[in-house]
């Protein structure tokens, strides 16, 4: 049983589109706990550095413009396995994989705008926390 912390981010289409509540209730149901919360509006610089091993994808540019098109709300969430267990509640990166049931299987329709990040291991865990809360 080990306790995790990772780094969980609602995009742009999740905040616009009036999900914070929903979401974090679907975390919060999990068992999973909230410590950390904002809202933020991300510059290209920040983005560059979260995604830099996409920078040379073609998607890239889309990415980008998604990203900084409105604010975003990060959180810490942690608990037991918490980063493989946000990955399974998320659903996978291709949404049309993405099963009903997972948060990217109910909202999203799109590989680009797919509602949610998580990190992917504890190294990236530590890096994206302090990313985004210092
Ligand atoms: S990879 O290919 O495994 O190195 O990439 P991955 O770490 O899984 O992250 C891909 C992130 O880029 C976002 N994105 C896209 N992925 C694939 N195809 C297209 N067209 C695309 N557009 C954007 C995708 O949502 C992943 O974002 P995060 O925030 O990491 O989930």
């Amino acid at each position: 049983m080990v306790n995790e912390k990772t780094y969980i981010m609602l995009k742009p289409d999740a905040v616009k589109r009036r999900l914070i509540g929903e979401i974090v209730s679907r975390i919060e149901k999990k068992g999973y706990q909230i410590t950390q919360a904002k809202l933020m509006t991300l510059d290209k610089k920040v983005i560059a550095e979260h995604y830099a091993h996409l920078l040379h994808k073609p998607f890239y540019p889309n990415l980008e413009a998604y990203m900084t098109s409105g604010p975003v709300f990060g959180m810490v969430v942690e608990g037991e396995n918490v980063i493989a267990g946000m990955r399974q509640l998320m659903g996978p990166t291709n949404v049309y994989e993405a099963l009903p049931g997972t948060i990217r299987g109910d909202y999203a329709n799109n590989t680009t705008e797919n509602i949610i990040h998580g990190s992917d291991c504890k190294e990236a865990a530590t890096i994206e926390i302090k990313r985004f809360f210092g």
